[in-house]
């Protein structure tokens, strides 16, 4: 009889898998689904999507495609019809001038920014990175190889991002500057003169600026603005948008890129190594999205407008949390350091951490997002379920 000798090999990951984190809203909805999982009832404001199901019209154009065997690859960057919707309707509603070599489809608009980020930093690049930022840039940048110079923005103005708090932090070094407005977590919205002045000094030094404009359909101002409208500094920004918040269509996975086309280029390249193609019926499903009615996406923006009064008014009213206003985006983003210190509280993390295990209402604390002091709430769902949580809340803080 032989013996089997067990040889143990250690694993050895990356140094670049190992440079980032999970990403935090991810590891909240992990939690709150293992809790579900116990029977337990979770009130859930940690998921960042629309609770709205996406447009009937969105989804028969996907069944349509379905039945037509639109079902083969098609080409790496996107359907000529569905990047010529892209612009087309960039065009309309924000008066850009793209043309199709300038567009890239992706798989959701976190897609787009990892390859955008993947084709424009390299090792030691420094990036401008607004606090607090959404989880995913950070890690984004550090995967690429690129070192984060964070941009601490005022809670007391908002989190609001001036250019002029962006040109303090402008060095040589400096390859990028991102932005994302209206802002996840904060909901803070940068003025079009700001977000002008950012681009136009960027373009002046040969930097680059990315525009997270996922949410750029959810601004409550009604004075929405796309840095694309700004045609002549065109050739070193980046505008990223997504469907998944506009059309309510988060786990379609699309997303757009809209730049020059050499940069779009590259990171068709890079697509065209690793995803390929977004999904072909997705892609005629976005058509349908960008050419369809528009009305929903104000029906939505309003809904979204009431929802935030709502919780904001509730979160208020609870004694010991400070809330600002968001101007846009579906998020609340309290501040909870006046219970730091209380019940063996001593962080955000250990806020949303009792908060969901002895309150049941899922948040994200706000240090995957670079604050300490916050949790984010999302309040993209019914006012019944706000209510819920609220009152949940409510008692947790005063039993504290
Ligand atoms: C600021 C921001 N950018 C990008 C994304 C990516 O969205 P998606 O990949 O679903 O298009 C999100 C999603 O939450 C986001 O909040």
């Amino acid at each position: 009889m032989s013996t089997v000798t067990e040889v143990t090999h250690p694993i050895k990951l990356t140094e670049r898998i190992n440079r980032i984190e999970p990403s935090a809203t991810m590891a909240v909805v992990a939690e709150a689904d293992k809790l579900r999982s116990q029977g337990i009832d979770v009130v859930d404001f940690g998921a960042g999507e629309p609770h709205f199901s996406t447009p009937q019209h969105v989804k028969d154009a996907a069944i349509g495609a379905i039945h037509a065997n639109f079902s083969k690859y098609t080409a790496v960057a996107g359907t000529a019809e569905l990047r010529d919707a892209i612009v087309h309707r960039h065009n309309v509603d924000f008066d850009s001038d793209y043309r199709r070599e300038e567009c890239i489809a992706s798989v959701g608009g976190k897609h787009a920014l990892f390859n955008a980020i993947s084709v424009l930093i390299d090792h030691g690049d420094e990036v401008i990175l607004p606090v607090p930022y959404w989880v995913s840039f950070k890690d984004m940048v550090r995967y690429a190889g690129g070192k984060c110079v964070l941009l601490e923005s005022d809670e007391s103005q908002g989190f609001r991002v001036t250019a002029e708090m962006v040109a303090r932090l402008v060095t040589d070094r400096t390859k990028l500057i991102i932005l994302n407005s209206p802002s996840n977590p904060s909901g803070a919205v940068m003025s079009s003169d700001d977000m002008t002045e950012v681009v136009r000094l960027a373009n002046q030094r040969g930097i680059w600026v990315i525009s997270d404009e996922c949410y750029v359909y959810l601004n409550y101002s009604g004075r929405r603005f796309s840095v694309g409208a700004l045609r002549e500094y065109k050739d070193r920004m980046l505008v990223v948008g997504s469907l998944s918040k506009t059309y309510a269509m988060t786990g379609w996975r699309l997303g757009y890129t809209l730049a020059p086309a050499l940069i779009v280029s590259a990171m068709a390249k890079l697509q065209s190594q690793s995803t390929s193609n977004p999904t072909s019926i997705v892609q005629k499903a976005a058509v349908a999205a960008l050419k369809g009615p528009q009305e929903c996406v104000e029906q939505m923006r309003q809904e979204y407008i009431r929802l935030r009064d709502h919780v904001v008014g509730g979160l208020r009213a609870i004694p010991g949390v400070q809330c600002t206003l968001p101007e846009g985006a579906f998020y609340a983003y309290p501040n909870v350091s006046a219970f730091f210190g209380r019940g063996g509280i001593r962080s955000a993390s250990d806020v949303a951490g009792k908060l969901l295990r002895e309150a049941h209402v899922a948040t994200v604390p706000g240090e995957g997002f670079g604050t300490k002091e916050h949790i984010r709430i999302s309040y993209a769902t019914t006012t019944a379920e706000l209510d819920r949580g609220l009152e949940r809340m409510r008692k947790f803080f005063a039993a504290l």
